[in-house]
């Protein structure tokens, strides 16, 4: 028996899991961590978590399966993408990273935007300049820590600071590229004109692989700390959307990957390089050859439900909060809500963005706010699905759901109301560490190809169909909407003036 590992290096935890060569899960191990807020809208992690985590979490696969290292054909890597890691000349750790959720380069944005032009931005990579990605946070440290910036030698994502420490090269596979924002979509390299308007020396940058590639070999100082066999062959993988919806077979044109967490993600394939004209949807090549993808975040899903759970029903089992919910009408005769709670990415890039109940009278009453806010998170995820169709992208047949919100019935079935969609759950829940440890596959040479690794592995386990009068009900309600966030605009700005910064 042949086995594989994929190492997902997340914003809380490195997980490793351990597959073999049926796909079957054999062993799992994370090790936890936190971040580190210095400032008000800054985030940053010590990349050394991540390689402690790595060692660590290897070592438990290991040693909870018992099986020969040397039986580990590959190893697939995946993490947080857009986090900034910079190495000095002997490739040490020049600062903390700066992750995918800080929010100070707001100006770095405004200067990309500038120099490039925003619809030149959009044309070569896909995408706008969001505080999220990669470059702009390069140039706030070439304004803000230029000592620091004088000493950069070499570039990487968080997952490739793990795939240096493994095998002492500078590698990343391209579909984590993507959301460094220096990537050329169409050619899935590094852009030339990009990365000199921004004054980045094009040698800092790591080779480009297929998420499918094998990167290099495991070190024989990396197997003497994992416990694996030096030699063991390091396969690309991608940034955890693009891993984690090869994880649930999101990997052909028509199926999409929406996972339910804290923030909400729909993840559609692209057998081509499309983009959204305005840049307000991620456009990013796939972890698979030949194959793009575009994405919406909506920064506040789940998340809504928890905050609303936690400060208007504390302690209450979802269940138990959702249930009276499933008696309301669709519609929540007409009670909407805004799920903004943390400003938002897709559709509106907005920091300031807020959440809102619009449309309350005295006959509601909290299962009409619970649905609400059910509803509420469909819609906005609705958005991400309306751009991708204005984008070009053909008709989505099917739609995967995973993250902890989908467990709830209730939500599943307002979602394919909304969406108009079918949705169905697969069998696989261990998300990118399990598209990572496919793509290990792919590489290895225990599958020909992505397509045939998720057709072998995952498996459809259920289906939630729409209901056509839910629908046309949903229809309705969607209109008013997406009337909301532009008349609320200048309401938020001016409620968040004063805000300390
Ligand atoms: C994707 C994104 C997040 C991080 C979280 O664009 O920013 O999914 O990758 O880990």
């Amino acid at each position: 028996m042949s086995y594989l590992i994929g190492i997902d290096s997340s914003t809380t935890a490195t997980k490793a899991l351990l597959i073999d060569e049926r796909g079957e899960i054999v062993a799992v191990a994370a090790s936890e961590y936190d971040f580190q807020t210095p400032h008000p809208l800054w985030s940053e992690q010590d990349p050394a978590l991540w390689w402690k985590g790595t060692v660590a979490s290897i070592r438990r696969v290991l040693a909870d399966s018992g099986i020969d290292p040397a039986a580990v054909v590959g190893v697939g890597l995946t993490g947080q993408m857009h986090g900034l890691v910079l190495l000095d000349a002997a490739g040490e750790v020049l600062r903390p990273s700066i992750l995918w959720n800080d929010q100070r380069t707001a100006s770095q944005c405004d200067e990309i935007c500038a120099r490039i032009g925003k619809s030149e931005l959009v044309r070569i990579t896909g995408n706008d300049a969001l505080t999220g990605f990669t470059a702009p946070k390069i140039l706030w440290v070439q304004e803000n820590e230029p000592e620091i910036f004088a000493r950069i030698a070499k570039i990487l994502l968080p997952k490739d600071y793990v795939r240096y420490k493994l095998t002492g090269d500078f590698a990343t596979d391209r579909a984590d590229a993507g959301g460094t924002l220096l990537v050329e979509l169409a050619t899935r390299d590094w852009s030339p004109a990009v990365v000199e308007a921004l004054g980045i020396r094009p040698e800092w940058l790591p080779a480009t692989h297929e998420g499918t590639q094998i990167t290099g070999v495991l070190s024989a100082a990396a197997a003497a700390a994992t416990g694996l066999k030096a030699g063991t062959p390091m396969v690309g993988g991608g940034g955890d959307q693009a891993a984690g919806a090869v994880g649930v077979g999101a990997v052909e044109e028509g199926i999409v990957a929406l996972s339910l967490g804290t923030s909400g993600v729909v993840f559609a394939s692209a057998a081509s390089p499309i983009y959204e004209p305005e840049g307000r949807l991620h456009a990013f090549p796939h972890s698979l050859p030949g194959k793009w993808h575009l994405m919406g975040v909506m920064l506040s899903a789940a998340g809504s439900l928890r905050w609303y759970r936690d400060t208007l029903a504390p302690g209450l089992a979802y269940d138990d909060l959702l249930a009276p919910a499933g008696a309301i009408p669709p519609g929540s005769d007409g009670l909407l809500f805004l799920p903004y709670l943390t400003g938002e990415r897709t559709p509106h890039p907005d920091p300031l963005a807020r959440g809102a109940f619009v449309g309350l009278t005295v006959r509601h009453s909290q299962p009409h706010l619970t649905r609400a806010v059910l509803e509420g998170v469909a819609f906005g995820l609705r958005d991400s699905f309306e751009l991708m169709a204005e984008a070009g992208l053909p008709a989505i047949r099917q739609v995967r759901v995973s993250g902890g919100g989908a467990r709830s019935p209730l939500w599943r079935q307002i979602l394919a109301d909304v969406l108009g969609s079918e949705l169905v759950t697969v069998n696989t829940t261990e998300g990118a560490a399990y598209g990572a440890a496919l793509l290990a596959g792919v590489g290895a040479g225990l599958w020909p190809d992505g397509e045939t690794a998720c057709r072998e592995t995952v498996r459809v386990t259920g289906s939630t169909k729409p209901d056509p009068d839910a629908v046309a009900v949903y229809e309705r309600a969607y209109g008013v909407y997406r009337e909301l966030y532009p008349a609320l605009k200048g309401t938020f700005e001016k409620l968040s003036m004063g805000d300390s910064e």
